[in-house]
């Protein structure tokens, strides 16, 4: 399958004004995607997409929560009605949490679960099958260095085991879908300055962060989205199963 001028990339959690996902919605728009801007917080995640129709780039802003299957169709529904064939999907939607086990609660546990894991399974299950009809996909969904170390950025132990549950659902996910040339990777990120970890970070926090980064700094949230945008495109059609490590070598794998 040749890699089509016209395609469309859906962006989850891609509202937020500092965060990762907006950054790579317009890295992405920039290297000729179509984008589904997808964001709990749906004026937000209208107001990215009109700064990229500003740009020139087709793009949709959607309200939905990624988790939840029925608002996720009638978001994916709508893009397929105006944008070209999805090719793309990136799993951006995430929250943190910073409680220690004992104080963590079942509750807690569930949302965390819910919004940082299941909504992989729910978005991916709405847009894989168009995918495979045309044998061309690209899935990449942010895990974290903590899923690796166990934490020790912000994050505790619930966020923890979503990320690293991000981890088994891109394996399993590409063993059954790779023939049908639909690649699905992680990514796992290092600290990055966005808002994420419990508000914008000060110098102080964010020179804490990087005290075991073997470069010395946090990551910056275009960093991640270049190495997203490779995942995506053309060139990385024999990358399938991966966890890509981009975390300044605070994780030597
Ligand atoms: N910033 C970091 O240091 C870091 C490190 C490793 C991994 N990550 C991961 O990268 C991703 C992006 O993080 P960020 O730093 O840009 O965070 P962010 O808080 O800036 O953005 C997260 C976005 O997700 C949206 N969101 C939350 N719940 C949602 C839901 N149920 N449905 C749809 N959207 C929802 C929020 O509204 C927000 O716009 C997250 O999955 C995060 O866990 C971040």
């Amino acid at each position: 399958m040749t890699f089509p001028d016209e395609r469309t990339v859906i962006v989850t959690g891609a509202g937020s004004p500092r965060g990762i996902g907006r950054v790579t919605a317009h890295r992405l728009a920039a290297a000729g995607w179509s984008v589904g801007v997808l964001d709990l917080d749906g004026a937000a995640a209208e107001a990215v997409a009109a700064e990229l129709r500003d740009t020139g780039a087709a793009a949709v802003g959607l309200a939905a929560d990624a988790s939840d299957p029925a608002p996720v169709d009638a978001a994916i529904t709508e893009v397929e009605r105006t944008l070209p064939p999805i090719v793309g999907l990136v799993n951006l939607a995430g929250i943190s949490s910073p409680k220690p086990f004992l104080e963590e609660t079942v509750e807690g546990w569930d949302r965390i679960m819910a919004v940082n894991l299941r909504s992989v399974f729910v978005m991916a299950q709405r847009v894989v099958p168009g995918m495979i009809e045309r044998r061309l996909g690209r899935i990449v969904s942010a895990s974290s260095v903590s899923a690796q170390r166990g934490g020790g950025t912000y994050s505790k132990s619930a966020y923890s085991a979503s990320k690293a549950g991000i981890l088994g659902l891109t394996r399993a996910l590409a063993r059954e879908v790779s023939e049908f040339g639909v690649t699905v990777n992680a990514i796992a990120p290092g600290p990055i300055d966005t808002d994420i970890m419990g508000g914008t970070l000060t110098p102080e926090r964010k020179a804490d962060l990087a005290r075991d980064v073997l470069v010395g700094r946090v990551g910056t949230q275009d960093e991640i989205a270049a190495l997203i945008a490779f995942l995506l495109g053309p060139d990385a059609g024999f990358i399938t199963a991966a966890t890509v490590d981009i975390n300044g070598g605070l994780q030597i794998s």
